[in-house]
């Protein structure tokens, strides 16, 4: 026997009677509770039912009052009306209300089975919500995993440079500002945070002893350092991410002129992400200190950004930058 905790919603116990001896009939072991009165079906939701069955005319309080109630604490409960007659604009209303049926009491031979439906059909899109609840908390680790992974190699970039430490985050936090002010959201944005945090992760196979040499470096050193976004492509080529990062990793040294490196790729290979990397790196980079020279300055580096608008630097990158500073943006 199969148990029901019932609601039932109606003035007349006698058809109360009449409506729990069906569901006994039809083999349902009861546990149930009939509200009369507004506060009666308030203080029955305090707990949650198999099933409510709601007497369409109801003195005092409507039926659709009381559906309402039943609704404003349980989405998902079956919900079956019942009527001595009624019009069929009334259960079209009672349904639209989010009842699942009605059923007239000259007909209860269709009562049971339609409990049985119902309740088969709740029982169906409890479990499709629980579907959703799994598949969502699996997108939110997935989202948490991605997260860690690029913080834990920024980390891992930052322990071997302290230069590139506030470097990554201050250049992510300034292609942010540009990707805002020029309209770039959503997926891109995501992917400028990933990529701006890990631009200079390809520094991890740089010796130390370049990274933080003081004074010029030689050809060579530099050379070695230029491999960097190569680098840094290859180790992010290896994670799957739901953003290209490697790729806008890979070309953040590139220039429109294909001066850049280390593809040497023209204006129309470098992707948007990637330009606003390039400028918010050469600003971060120009205004603060390195190893080898005291910081230039902002102004220089806004000065070298406007220099080579449109010819090295993307021109609306470039205006969106200079306009955020102009509106008094600095590194926090
Ligand atoms: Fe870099």
């Amino acid at each position: 026997m199969a148990h029901l905790n019932a609601l039932v919603v109606d003035d007349s116990s006698d058809d109360a009677v009449l409506l729990l001896r069906e569901l006994r009939r039809g083999g349902y072991d009861l546990d149930t509770r009939v509200a009369a009165t507004r506060d009666d079906v308030r203080d029955a939701l305090s707990r949650t039912w198999d099933l409510v069955v709601i007497d369409h005319n109801l003195p005092g309080f409507s039926g659709l009052e009381a559906l309402a109630l039943v609704r404003g604490s349980d989405a998902e409960v079956p919900v079956v009306f019942v009527s001595g007659t009624v019009g069929e604009e009334a259960a079209v209303a009672a349904m639209k209300a989010g009842a699942q049926d009605f059923i007239l009491k000259d007909n209860l031979a269709r009562f049971v089975p339609a409990v049985e439906r119902e309740l088969r059909e709740a029982a169906v899109r409890r479990q499709a919500l629980r579907a959703d609840d799994t598949l969502q908390s699996t997108i939110d680790l997935l989202e948490r995993t991605v997260q860690g992974a690029i913080q834990t190699l920024a980390f891992l970039a930052e322990t071997r440079d302290p230069y590139t430490a506030g470097h990554q985050r201050r250049v992510t936090e300034l292609a942010e500002a540009i990707a805002g002010a020029m309209g770039v959201n959503g997926e891109r944005r995501h992917l400028i945070h990933a990529a701006g945090t890990l631009h200079d992760l390809g520094k991890t196979a740089v010796p130390t002893e370049i990274l933080t040499k003081p004074g010029r470096l030689t050809t060579a050193e530099f050379d070695l350092i230029r491999v960097h976004p190569r680098t840094g492509y290859e180790i992010l080529a290896g994670i799957e991410f739901p953003w290209p990062v490697a790729d806008v990793v890979l070309q953040h040294h590139e220039r429109l002129d294909g001066s850049g490196y280390p593809g040497g790729l023209a204006a129309p290979g470098i992707k948007l992400e990637a330009r606003i990397l390039a400028v918010a790196d050469v600003v971060e980079a120009m205004s603060s200190h390195r190893p080898y020279r005291p910081a230039l300055g902002l102004d220089q580096a806004l000065g070298e950004i406007e220099t080579n608008r449109g010819l090295l630097y993307d021109a609306d990158v470039t205006d969106a930058c200079c306009g955020l500073f102009a509106d008094g943006f600095s590194f926090s």
